[in-house]
């Protein structure tokens, strides 16, 4: 059992916290929101996240996982994990790291001026390479050290994502000491999760500990999210080629996955991708890169961000087309406004950002989304958002599926048809059987088949 302090509780802290406290350990996380953490001592998610709920209570529960405002909650723990956000700056496409300062420091004043042991410090959020090192100088001085062990969790599938990782990454320092210290506290710490014993299943093998230095560590996480934003463009490129040439970007998808090389995974084409992570991780990485003097080495990240921005406004074109060129005076059921389906997460979403693109030109736009409402009502409340489906399709014009969910998927449009104006139906994430919408007398219309 280790004693462990995760600071920043938002969507990788929480999750990441109650997971600890489930492998026996001893966690405190720290908020500077009041709210989330009054919530959160309640055992009460402040967010959508599938098996988070059940995780959080029974840990609060357990009186294994504690949440305070105060970091001097934090002062004794072993292990200290950074997990607050990083988001873009307002001011251009960089990482704002100003949470990560602000953490940091307020950690460092309540940790021991003369620890008997030197504890950890493991970040976690997404960084620029080269914070580990300059955050490490700032720790040396109350004798602790820093680890980057960067967090690859999915929102929507993050419990099993963080209880059953793909890999763990270790970013040591350079000093042998503070190294072996570090990777020896860290393996106490995921155990379980490296042996494998995490759940009580048969088909859990080892998971695979990758260690090394800082900067790798930091770059792993950037590479890999650019390597998957890179991946939704490059089918989203191909969509819009196959709309120019008849072409089936979900046929195409299917047999270049079935070389192995390339694999089936991350080649759904659609409206493209959203979230708190991918669209502002190239963005950052870019401009890390010209940072470091190399304004050219990830020019294609550009290109990804043009061809995920353009989908965007391809799904508006295509609504206006199938209206009579204009969307204006027209009224739109947008179906969906999270950025991906099992999550409430609206950040930098394509639904958002479509229902917005329509309402501005003029449209009458009706959004709903099973999950959703409360994140749509605090922070896009310029969007005028409806519980139901029934209410969002009434008397519409058209009808655009933005976000998969299944209760989308599964929609059944012999019952929808009687309910609109006109039978038009944009499948934005390619998510429907589009016989079964022509069937019941739609004018089915997708991204790129
Ligand atoms: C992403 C990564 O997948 C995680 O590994 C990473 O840890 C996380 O960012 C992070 O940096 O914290 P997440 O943002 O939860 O996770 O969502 P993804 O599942 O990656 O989906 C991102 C977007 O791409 C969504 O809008 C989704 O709809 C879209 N997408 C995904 C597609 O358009 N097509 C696909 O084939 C797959």
């Amino acid at each position: 059992m280790t004693k462990i302090s995760v600071i920043g509780c938002g969507y990788l802290g929480a999750v990441h916290a109650a997971s600890m406290a489930e492998l026996g350990h001893d966690v405190v996380g720290i908020d500077t929101d009041a709210n989330k953490v009054e919530l959160l001592s309640q055992g009460k998610a402040p967010f959508y996240e599938p098996a988070f709920d059940a995780l959080l209570s029974r840990n609060v529960d357990s009186g294994r996982l504690k949440f305070s405002t105060n970091f001097a909650d934090a002062a004794d723990a072993a292990v200290h994990f950074i997990g607050v956000g990083t988001p873009q700056r307002a001011d251009g496409n960089g990482a704002d790291l100003k949470y990560v300062d602000a953490a940091t420091d307020s950690l460092l004043a309540v940790l021991p001026e003369q620890p008997t042991t030197a504890s950890l410090i493991a970040g976690k959020s997404t960084v620029p390479v080269g914070t580990a090192a300059r955050l490490a100088e700032k720790f040396a001085a109350k004798g602790a050290i820093v680890a980057w062990n960067p967090e690859f969790l999915r929102e929507g599938f993050a419990v099993d994502d963080t209880l059953r990782p793909d890999r763990i990454v270790y970013g040591l320092p350079a000093d042998t000491d503070g190294a072996a210290r570090a990777e020896a506290l860290l393996d106490e710490v995921y155990g379980q999760i490296l042996s494998g014993e995490t759940y009580n299943d048969t088909d859990w093998t080892e998971t695979p500990k990758v260690v090394t230095d800082y900067a790798t560590a930091e770059l792993v996480k950037v590479a890999a999210n650019s390597f998957l934003a890179t991946k939704i463009s490059f089918i989203n490129a191909m969509a819009e080629i196959c709309d120019a040439t008849g072409g089936n970007v979900t046929t195409l998808a299917e047999a270049i996955g079935y070389d192995d090389r390339i694999g089936k995974k991350f080649l759904r084409a659609g409206v493209g991708f959203g979230g708190g992570c991918l669209p502002k991780d190239i963005r950052a990485f870019q401009a890390r890169v010209d940072e470091l003097g190399l304004p050219r080495t990830l020019d294609f990240l550009h290109d990804v961000d043009a061809v995920n921005q353009r989908q965007r406004s391809r799904a508006v074109s295509k609504l206006a087309d199938a209206l009579g060129g204009d969307v204006a005076g027209k009224t739109i059921a947008v179906l969906g406004a999270a950025f991906k389906p099992d999550s409430d997460d609206i950040r930098d979403s394509p639904a958002v950002d479509i229902a917005r693109q329509l309402r501005d030109a003029g449209a009458t736009v009706r959004v709903t989304d099973p999950k959703a409402g409360p994140v749509v009502a605090r922070f896009a409340a310029d969007l005028d958002f409806v519980d139901t489906i029934e209410a969002a399709v009434a008397d519409a014009d058209a009808v655009a599926v933005l976000t998969e969910w299944s209760d989308y998927r599964d929609l059944d449009p012999s019952t929808v048809a009687p309910q609109v104006r006109r039978r038009v139906v944009v499948d934005g994430r390619n998510c429907l059987a589009p016989q079964r919408w022509r069937d019941a007398g739609f004018e089915y219309i997708a991204m790129g088949r």
